[in-house]
């Protein structure tokens, strides 16, 4: 008998166990990710806002999708500063397929404009200390119709692992949407099953969106290290406002579930392209810092201007962007055409946060804006105050108490930027960095 409550507890927890174990099984966690990657967002560049679909090389060799393309980037990341301040990945986007898989059924590339093979080219990118991402799609085809994965998802994740691939962009062209929540996560188990870790980037919401659905996040969150949220970002103020405007509607839905591991997808950034002021670059560069978004470029590095290197290189806004908490940040005030978006950030004390603070205008009278609105009507209501930086300023810091005014000029369709740091009682013992 005395053995009695022992026996009781040792078979109630082995039946804690198996209950645990089926109940992993079906939830579906079975499937989840787990790699370990991007505790931050990714950084790197990423073909497609800029090169598109460019595939003749004898008309442009300079510009077209080839290996001679991502090598030049992969070099100039490094030698102009990029990968020093965190940009390290070169993304492969659409269009480096051949339009046939090979006879042994695996994806190879276009032979003429990838002459030696994508495992060669990341093998380059690998020696370079960056990292090597590719593009595929879930369905029959990419959206530019080369071969899509979704008759051999077990292969090509072996392919892509085969090549030493690190990051796996899978988008949703000529794909049911009611294959998607079960096809995406069943692809990124086979992911796992290679055993190499590889990032992975879905696109499910984006199609799920265009169709009106709200997509479940909490899932995604499982299953995806990133997911492209909305609509593809277009070389223009009007797109880039279409979509910020997107993140602020749907904010509730989308902010929980972003954090170290698994991330919300604004898109590219446009800076150095056509479409861009350089007011308007400056502020995509602050709110994908709030949103801790993916910051990926996706301009010519040969021909940028020294001002949009500038904005890109920005290593305060790129700490924000990086925050190792991973908090996505919110739009708080939106009246008169000004809008103040703000993110937590460290360091912390108890449940007092710093913030980054982003004074947008989406004004057009053309001149610069007083903006002047209590830092306590913002959500900053440390009583000791903050340490306040203008991060497109200069480094000088002043100190605000919660009452005192964000009293900025902000330029039209532009944007003033601020880290606000916490002023604590205690020294930083008690602080987290
Ligand atoms: C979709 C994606 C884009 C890009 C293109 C390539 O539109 O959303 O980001 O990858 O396909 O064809």
């Amino acid at each position: 008998m005395e053995y009695f409550p022992c026996l009781f507890i040792l078979a109630f927890s082995m039946r804690a166990i198996i209950v645990a174990f089926v109940a992993i099984s079906l939830g579906g966690s079975a499937y989840a990710l787990e790699n370990g990657l991007v505790r931050t967002p990714p950084m790197g560049w990423l073909a497609w806002q800029r090169f598109r679909c460019i595939t003749n090389c004898t008309l442009y060799p300079d510009d077209c999708i080839s290996d001679k393309l991502f090598r030049t980037m992969a070099d100039l990341l490094v030698s102009e500063g990029y990968a020093a301040v965190g940009y390290n990945y070169i993304n492969i986007d659409d269009c480096w397929l051949s339009k046939e898989r090979g006879p042994d059924g695996r994806l190879q590339a276009d032979p003429e404009r990838f002459p030696y093979g994508i495992k060669d080219l990341a093998a380059y990118v690998h020696s370079k200390g960056l990292n090597f991402g590719i593009y595929e799609d879930f369905g029959n085809f990419t959206c530019a119709g080369y071969p899509g994965v979704i008759d051999n998802l077990k292969l090509d994740a072996e392919t892509f692992a085969s090549w030493d691939v690190d990051y796996i962009k899978l988008d949703g062209c000529y794909a049911e949407l009611e294959q998607m929540e079960t096809g995406y996560p069943e692809f990124g188990l086979y992911m796992n099953q290679t055993g190499r870790p590889m990032v992975y980037s879905c696109s499910w919401p984006a199609y799920q969106t265009e169709q009106g659905i709200d997509p479940n996040y909490a899932v995604l969150a499982e299953h995806c290290n990133l997911w492209r949220n909305y609509d593809d970002i277009q070389d223009s103020y009007a797109s880039l406002r279409h979509i910020i405007d997107y993140f602020g509607q749907k904010q509730d839905n989308m902010t929980p579930h972003a954090g170290p591991g698994h991330w919300n997808d604004p898109d590219m950034l446009l800076i150095g392209n056509y479409g861009l002021s350089y007011d308007q670059s400056r502020m995509q560069m602050a709110i994908w810092a709030i949103l801790a978004a993916p910051l990926f470029m996706s301009v010519d590095l040969r021909t940028i201007r020294p001002e949009h290197k500038e904005i890109l290189q920005n290593t305060r806004i790129i700490a924000v962007n990086q925050d190792p908490l991973g908090i996505q940040g919110q739009i708080v005030y939106n009246t008169s055409k000004i809008e103040i978006w703000t993110r937590k950030i460290t360091p912390v004390q108890g449940d007092q946060y710093s913030y980054a603070i982003a004074v947008v205008s989406r004004r057009d009278d053309g001149y610069p804006y007083r903006v002047q609105v209590p830092l306590r009507d913002a959500g900053l209501t440390n009583p000791l105050g903050y340490l306040v930086q203008d991060l497109y300023g200069d480094t000088t810091e002043n100190l605000l108490l919660p009452d005192d005014l964000i009293d900025v000029r902000v330029n039209p369709s532009g944007v003033v930027f601020w880290r606000a740091n916490i002023v604590t009682d205690v020294p930083s013992v008690t602080t987290i960095y």
